[in-house]
């Protein structure tokens, strides 16, 4: 064996509630901003695909918890629908949503896998937008008691909790790029969801610790570790605040207690610092992780301003650096992402020098293209070798930097089953196992899957 990984490592796959499990309008959930969103606009989802069609794990749960065990996972990330739990945001909890989350958490350990829980994936209660999102007070504190809700019904059993999954994507896909609804562009309000997700996390955090459950609570983030183009330090400067808007906006809040001092100075200085009570700031300083989950697609690369911006343009972090395509830069350009793989070395290196080689693990990392099709076998099983060769190269820094004391207790891939991916629905496939959404939701192995239970029973793989 080549690449051999610590004992107990965590072995698994990532998913969330809104995009595997289905049955949208059934048993008492009511809408998130996702179902609003393709209600009123469905040309901004990719081939016009909504949220209602997503695998259906609702309903096919105990088999898709089978497979997972016969694809070797001892762990398997999703997340507890707020739609589903608490219809309505705040009141009420939906008995038949807690049937439903018992029989899965139930089920997973008795396959011999660990659950992780993350409590809130993008799925906004339509409810609680119309109230203002996290710019919200009130919304703050429902998403609170609703953490706190499932703390007391699940945390018996699950014993790793995620308050959120990339925090800082509903922000700028929500509140910057007119990517995801509400399809606000406006700075301001953008770093004031940014605050109010900081605060709805620590306190979350503060609520499990005060509760004295067995186990960990996290939060996971997406890194994009920031390369200046060269090392000219007008190019240094700009990767360093592209790094501060798009990684330590968040990693620094939970990990230290405190946002980094030039990121406010920046927020400042621009007028955009956000409304906050005195005691906020106290509350996200004592409230700290006990360990990370950690999603890394792409790197960014970055280069210092061109031109300068439109003074009439809204503000943006691009009015401050560049993002930079390098010449034969490795592409998935179905996704239109960069593959890096040595990134995931720095992102453990720097976790390790920076942030008190806290614990961590890998809680997303994948690959999807479109058209997967074209890579059926005469068998009649998608052989994707090229998720399998994505997944080496990852793995192998991965396991270069834990030999070199990254303190990584686990790595799961996104995703299990092709899952309706927001905006991009169906598009790029990125599961170890095929959806037929034609065929009654038929789920077909890969390659990949048979693959990946090799690695999870051997704790490593060989080079060929
Ligand atoms: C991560 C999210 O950002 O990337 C997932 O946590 C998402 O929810 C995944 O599905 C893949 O991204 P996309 O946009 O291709 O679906």
């Amino acid at each position: 064996m080549k690449y051999v990984f610590p004992q107990n490592f965590f072995w698994g796959s990532a998913a969330s509630g809104p995009q595997m499990e289905g049955a949208a309008a059934v048993d008492g959930r009511k809408p998130s901003i996702w179902d609003h969103w393709y209600n009123i606009e469905p040309e901004r989802f990719f081939d016009q695909v909504g949220p209602e069609n997503t695998s259906n794990f609702y309903y096919q749960y105990k088999e898709d918890i089978a497979l997972m065990k016969q694809l070797g996972h001892n762990s398997f990330r999703t997340s507890i629908q707020w739609t589903r739990l608490i219809p309505d945001g705040v009141g009420e909890v939906n008995p038949k949503a807690v049937t439903f989350y018992n029989h899965v958490i139930d089920e997973l350990i008795a396959n011999g896998i660990e659950p992780f829980i993350t409590l809130y994936h993008f799925d906004m209660p339509l409810s609680m937008q119309e109230k203002g999102g996290f710019e919200s007070r009130e919304v703050v504190n429902a998403y609170v008691l609703f953490a706190e809700t499932c703390f007391k019904l699940f945390g018996d059993r699950v014993k790793y909790w995620f308050t959120f999954n990339e925090p800082i994507v509903p922000v700028e896909a929500g509140y910057l790029y007119d990517m995801h609804y509400p399809n606000v562009v406006d700075f301001k309000r953008a770093v004031q969801v940014a605050f109010g997700t900081t605060l709805a996390h620590a306190r979350a955090v503060e609520r499990y610790h005060e509760l004295a459950l067995d186990g960990q609570i996290g939060i996971v983030l997406n890194l994009t570790p920031s390369y200046p183009r060269s090392q000219n330090p007008a190019d240094v400067k700009a990767a360093h605040i592209a790094d501060l808007f798009f990684n330590r906006s968040f990693l620094d809040p939970v990990t230290k207690g405190e946002f980094p001092a030039d990121l406010v100075e920046i927020i400042r200085e621009h007028d955009f610092l956000p409304e906050y009570q005195l005691n906020d700031l106290e509350i996200i300083r004592q409230n700290k992780i006990d360990f990370l989950g950690v999603n890394y697609y792409q790197p960014r690369r970055v280069k210092a301003k061109e031109n300068l911006p439109n003074p009439e343009a809204p503000f943006m972090p691009e009015h401050l650096f560049d993002n930079y395509a390098m010449p034969n830069r490795k592409m998935n350009r179905y996704r239109g992402w960069e593959i890096y793989e040595k990134a995931m070395y720095d992102i453990c290196i720097n976790l390790r020098d920076n942030y008190h080689n806290l614990p961590f693990y890998i809680s997303e990392n994948g690959m999807g293209v479109e058209g997967e099709d074209r890579y059926r076998n005469e068998e009649g099983f998608i052989d994707d070798s090229y998720r399998i060769n994505f997944m080496k190269e990852h793995l192998k820094w991965l396991n270069k930097a834990i030999l070199e004391g990254a303190n990584c207790h686990g790595y799961h891939l996104w995703t299990f089953i092709d899952c309706w991916s927001w905006a991009n629905a169906y598009k790029n496939r990125y599961g170890l196992v095929e959806v037929d959404l034609a065929n009654h939701y038929k789920r077909i192995i890969k390659s990949s899957g048979y693959w990946y239970k090799d690695l999870a029973q051997n704790n490593g793989f060989c080079i060929d």
